[in-house]
């Protein structure tokens, strides 16, 4: 289980020994947050973040994860440097990718939505990265996986919960126009199930996912002994749930059709909202969401900001679990 020099594009290329690794790392990290050795793991050593969207919570925390590890991270974008594109000429990943790792101990990167022309465009280009670096890549949530995100869900419910197998998680598409990628639902619809949570999905006809991961997921709920169901019946779905999550994700056809087609088909079902109706068939549910939530459309603010979100905790915990795995894959001795 030596996870130094490792890349992690999705935890489902990671055993399960090396996730419970992170997270008991992650705890521990929690609990002595500003002391040693954890404050001189990275000291002196420098971690590139290369952003081609925006973020909010992945930049912060990373940058803050860096820094308290003794480190710093440098923040790039595909504007600041001069890469190889269909459209013009320059620096190849390969280039791009062995000068880094003269430089740095890791990468992470980000593309996702708008910055790709096609699924599987995004995770096609951290796949070239870790071809050529020798330093480990990092998802930052690109088109099909977000495994920080994954991670920081977990780690937050075994948190409130202890454990987690056998609880029942309803993640729901809820209506937003922000025409967002399958990063973090696919990220969780892989790692949740393998940790023995009953999975239930539910969205509109027409808003189905990677038909590769649902495959995966299924298997990975069988293996664990956990049940994994697709519905289209919201309010069945949220019966006995004891975790829910609702959050808009983009059609298959958002590709094909473009962005402007794929919120009107959205349109159609703008009363998919996790109301307090709907959450009231729960079993007294945790709400989990990756942030940014779209509020009063994907969710009403009495469920976002009510009792059982655990929305700030899950952010906090992006920071616990991503100086783990910068631990854990950049520097020796954990
Ligand atoms: N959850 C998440 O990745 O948030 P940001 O897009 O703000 O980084």
């Amino acid at each position: 289980m030596e996870l130094f020099g490792r890349d992690l594009i999705t935890t489902e290329e990671w055993e399960k020994e090396s996730l419970d690794k992170v997270l008991s790392v992650a705890f521990e990290m929690k609990k002595h947050r500003f002391e040693k050795p954890f404050t001189e793991i990275l000291k002196d050593r420098t971690f590139f973040m290369f952003f081609y969207n925006p973020s909010v919570r992945t930049r912060q925390s990373f940058e803050a994860a860096a820094t308290e590890l003794g480190g710093h991270a440098q923040f790039l974008e595909p504007k600041s440097m001069r890469l190889k594109s269909k459209e013009k000429a320059g620096e190849t990943v390969e280039d791009a990718a062995k000068v880094m790792e003269r430089y740095g101990v890791g990468i992470g990167i980000r593309i996702l939505e708008d910055s790709i022309e096609e699924y599987g465009e995004g995770d096609a280009l951290l796949r070239e990265y870790a071809k050529y670096a020798s330093i480990p890549v990092i998802s930052m949530a690109h088109d099909k996986y977000h495994p920080c995100q994954g991670l920081a869900d977990l780690m937050s419910l075994q948190e409130h919960m202890g454990e987690v197998k056998g609880a029942k998680i309803t993640m729901m598409w809820g209506y937003s126009s922000m025409v967002r990628s399958w990063s973090s639902v696919q990220e969780d619809i892989l790692l949740l199930p393998r940790y023995g949570m009953n999975f239930t999905l539910v969205f509109p006809e027409g808003f189905g996912l990677d038909p590769e991961i649902i495959n995966q997921a299924k298997s990975n709920a069988e293996s664990a002994g956990a049940k994994f169901e697709i519905t289209h019946d919201r309010f069945e779905a949220m019966r006995g749930a004891d975790v829910v999550y609702s959050r808009q994700w983009m059609s298959p056809k958002r590709y094909i059709i473009g962005k402007e087609e794929d919120q009107k088909l959205a349109l159609q079902f703008k009363d998919w909202r996790l109301t307090p109706d709907l959450y009231r068939l729960t079993n007294n549910a945790y709400f989990i969401h990756p942030m940014p939530i779209d509020r009063g459309n994907e969710v009403d603010d009495a469920i976002a900001s009510g009792p059982r979100s655990i929305i700030y905790d899950i952010a906090e915990n992006r920071l616990h679990v991503q100086k783990a795995i910068m631990a854990l894959t950049m520097a020796k001795g954990l």
